[in-house]
């Protein structure tokens, strides 16, 4: 869905249907009042009849106003005027858009930024978050189904900017928030997709793909190269599978070649089966989201391509698939990583971390002025933080702020916690240089304290997305998260706000 922001007079706008907002006790909005006036005092009259008080989600579709050109104009109960949190903010958006799909609606305006919210927010904010909300709603997953759902008839969202000051960042903010739900959508779309097609060599034709239509350069890595790489640690993991395994390497260059490069790491792994120390049945389809954090690398990748965002960023791959087999590894098996340092493998189910140190490695090559991994890496997380808030680690604590406050901007946050040199020692082995598990507690702490060994040399944060990458139950699909926090961190970094 193509979103605008626009200063328009509804007396002669062309459109399907204004969306004005209504507060709590039947105050008009500033949109409403504009349309009020133009009808004559229409909107008040009907909310004195009492279709509409403005509580929370409440809509009222009205037609054939005179004074105005729409043939529509939708009510929209908004709640209390300056008490609407962000949140609440964006559940009017979801059901703007649900109603306007509902009609069947392609155009509309929406006057919504103009809402007073609790925290005080900005035009700019209130039209990128909403641009991003409106857009993300009309994402539906079809690939596997033979009965297609309709794809919505909203293709137009024009976001009515009163100030002509400004009209210029609005139509920005209005594009940044759709390249964002953008990416979203891919970064969903993978993640939905079943293990059976999205594979390592799927992602790897996903990234050529991404980097044909942006004109990055994509490399896909395969078995000989990765073994060249002596990356011994991704390898035995993938070696326990018939699916092939890939690195991938994105690069967009946005800056002057001599810029360095900020690097994303995505865990890609395509099923997690735990491997020899398999996981209990119970909900374990639910690891083929344990891809996610490759899945958001390309997702952010296509949003700063949207963006045509003026940094270096590198997006690294490693995907295979972690599956029980003769060949597998077993717990007690020492592999050596790409760093020469060698790992006790005590838990095969601890692979996200075996594959992530070799990719962290690697991309040491690129100089980065900073590296993020995105990973999906610790049911612990899910204990310590939940479905809401992702896990935020690092060895660098202006990066990690950097990360955290780029999550508060875009609603999409994280929470830091500690790496003290402590939480280190559980990780020691008799046999090797470090073992792939900790001893007791703090899973998501030591899996970070793992990964930390491989990025000594770098400015490193690890985000871990085991609980906000998808959503269970009844509403099971993959959310898109981290993609709005990662492109607002990138757009901060390349100066563009
Ligand atoms: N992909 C899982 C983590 C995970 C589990 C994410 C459940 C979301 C929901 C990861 O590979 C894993 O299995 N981690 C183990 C680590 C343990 C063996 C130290 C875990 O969290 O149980
Ligand atoms: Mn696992
Ligand atoms: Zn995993």
């Amino acid at each position: 869905m193509k979103n605008t922001a626009r200063q328009i007079s509804p007396a002669t706008h062309k459109t399907e249907c204004h969306v004005v907002g209504i507060y709590e006790g039947g105050k008009l909005t500033s949109g409403a009042k504009l349309i009020d006036d133009l009808t004559g005092g229409n909107i008040k009259k009907i909310i004195k009849r009492g279709d509409i008080s403005g509580k929370p989600n409440q809509v009222l579709m009205l037609h054939d106003l005179n004074g105005i050109t729409a043939a529509r104009v939708l009510l929209l109960g908004c709640g209390k005027a300056g008490q609407i949190s962000d949140k609440q903010y964006h559940s009017a958006i979801q059901t703007m858009v649900n109603t306007l799909k509902n009609f069947d609606i392609r155009d509309a305006v929406c006057y919504l930024a103009e809402l007073e919210l609790k925290e005080k927010r900005d035009h700019t904010w209130k039209i990128q978050q909403g641009s991003m909300v409106a857009t993300h709603c009309l994402y539906q997953y079809s690939h596997t189904k033979s009965d297609k759902p309709k794809p919505a008839k909203l293709g137009k969202l024009t976001w009515y900017v009163e100030n002509k000051n400004q009209l210029r960042k609005s139509s920005q903010a209005a594009t940044t928030g759709e390249a964002i739900a953008n990416g979203m959508a891919l970064t969903r779309e993978l993640g939905n997709l079943p293990g059976n097609v999205c594979t390592p060599s799927y992602l790897g034709s996903q990234a050529k793909k991404l980097g044909s239509r942006f004109k990055m350069k994509v490399s896909v890595l395969g078995q000989k190269e990765i073994e060249k790489l002596k990356m011994g640690s991704f390898l035995s993991v993938a070696k326990g599978s018939r699916q092939p395994p890939r690195l991938i390497v994105i690069e967009h260059k946005g800056a002057k070649p001599t810029d360095k490069p900020v690097v994303l790491v995505g865990k890609g792994i395509t099923f997690d089966s735990g491997g020899i120390s398999i996981k209990p049945g119970a909900a374990m389809d639910e690891m083929k989201f344990d891809m996610c954090g490759a899945a958001t690398v390309l997702g952010t990748l296509q949003a700063v391509g949207e963006l045509k965002l003026p940094i270096n960023i590198v997006g690294v791959i490693p995907s295979c698939e972690n599956l029980p087999d003769g060949q597998a590894n077993k717990p007690g098996d020492v592999v050596t990583s790409m760093s020469g340092q060698t790992i006790e493998i005590l838990n095969t189910d601890a692979e996200g971390r075996l594959i992530l140190c070799d990719a962290l490695t690697y991309s040491e090559k690129f100089k980065p002025k900073a590296i993020i991994d995105i990973a999906t890496l610790t049911g612990a997380c899910i204990v310590a933080l939940g479905n809401d808030t992702m896990g935020v680690l690092g060895n660098d604590q202006k990066l990690i702020d950097k990360l955290l406050s780029a999550g508060e901007q875009s609603y999409d946050r994280g929470w830091q916690l500690p790496m003290f040199d402590e939480y280190q020692d559980q990780l020691k082995s008799n046999f090797a240089d470090m073992a792939n598990i900790g001893s007791r507690g703090a899973g998501t702490i030591t899996a970070a304290c793992f990964l930390s060994r491989f990025t000594k040399k770098m400015k490193w944060a690890h985000l871990d997305i085991a609980g906000v990458a998808w959503e269970s139950g009844h509403h099971k699909g993959a959310t898109g998260r981290p993609v709005p926090m990662l492109v607002n961190y990138l757009l901060n970094e390349s100066g563009k706000r």
